[in-house]
């Protein structure tokens, strides 16, 4: 197939690109390059360094690579980033991902696999795992955004129908994740360890994350693209593991003899989320592959480069 991943360049996108050619398939990536790396790039895929907010652009992408489904992964993706500029949080996620449903639609495109939070959508949950069925009551522009997303993919399938599998990540780790970003708690660990540079905990560090390895989510993604599942899934492990525990393990398998250091908590951040994953499992027989232990091990390994 033809298949179109935007964000190939970033952390999550460009496993799925490297999956997506061993299986075969032509690839071609859109990624501006604003968190991804040119050296995450497969050289097999066709890689074009451009913006989803460029309607023109994407539509002429697709058009003239005849893409028959698109992997969507690119995104604003700093919470707190949306919260201090909620206008370019939406420009990137909302307008960017509505460019991408009208390319496909103009241009035949069969289905849109995206990348959507489970955290982010849910909001403050006291039903762990959370299912799907759950309320969604984001508390940040970044979480409406992705609700939003859902939407338009439900009313592009209803309009023109255009398949689209919502995949609600939970907190996803592993080799080529970005040191910078909010959400990489275990490659910021990962790195500060093995550089011997001191470990910040927000508050207590008892709050518990749903942590699931990429490549489980890349699995869940191909299995997206080339299967028949439509709507919003959860993928994660249904487990919580508390940020200590993650930082034992980490500072164990680095051999690291860095002390971590208490601050203070973050104002509004989530105490426990974990998510159900019985809907995917029951729909494709997906199952989370890889345990935390093994997965950080891999993690590790990967920033010790
Ligand atoms: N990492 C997580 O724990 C997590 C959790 C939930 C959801 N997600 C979602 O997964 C997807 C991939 O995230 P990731 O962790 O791989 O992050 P990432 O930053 O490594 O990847 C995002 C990619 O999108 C590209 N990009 C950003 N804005 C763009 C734009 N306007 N035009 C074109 N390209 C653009 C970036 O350059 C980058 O390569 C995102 O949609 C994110 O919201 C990630």
């Amino acid at each position: 197939m033809n298949i179109l991943v935007t964000g190939g360049a970033g952390f999550i996108g460009s496993h799925i690109v490297d999956q997506l050619i061993a299986k075969g398939h032509q690839v071609i990536i859109i990624d501006n390059l604003v968190t991804g790396q040119t050296d995450l790039i497969n050289p097999q895929a066709v890689f074009y360094q451009e913006d989803i907010t460029n309607a023109e652009q994407v539509n002429k992408i697709i058009q003239q690579h005849q893409i028959q489904v698109i992997c969507h992964q690119a995104a604003q993706l700093d919470v707190r980033k949306s919260v201090q500029d909620p206008q370019y949080d939406a420009q990137v996620n909302i307008i960017g991902t509505i460019n991408l449903f009208e390319a496909a639609h103009k241009n035949g495109v069969k289905k849109v696999v995206f990348a959507s939070s489970g955290g982010a959508i849910y909001g403050d949950t006291d039903i762990l795992p959370t299912p799907e069925t759950h309320p969604t009551d984001p508390i940040s522009p970044y979480g409406i955004a992705k609700l939003v997303m859902e939407k338009y993919a439900h009313y592009y399938k209803t309009i023109y129908n255009i398949d689209y599998t919502a995949l609600r990540y939970s907190n996803v780790y592993g080799p080529r994740q970005n040191t910078q970003g909010e959400a990489g708690v275990i490659a910021i660990f990962a790195s500060r360890m093995l550089e011997n540079k001191e470990v910040f905990i927000n508050g207590d560090g008892e709050n518990t994350r749903d942590f699931v390895f990429v490549q489980d989510v890349v699995d869940a993604n191909i299995a997206a693209l080339t299967g028949d599942i439509v709507g919003a899934y959860n993928v994660g492990t249904s487990i919580q593991s508390t940020i200590n525990q993650v930082f034992d393990i980490i500072h164990n398998l680095s051999n690291s003899n860095v002390d971590k250091k208490h601050i203070e908590a973050k104002l509004g951040e989530q105490k426990h989320s974990s998510l159900s994953y019985d809907k995917l499992q029951e729909s494709i027989n997906w199952t989370p592959k890889t345990d935390l232990e093994s997965g950080l091990q891999q993690t590790v390994e990967w920033f010790r480069g």
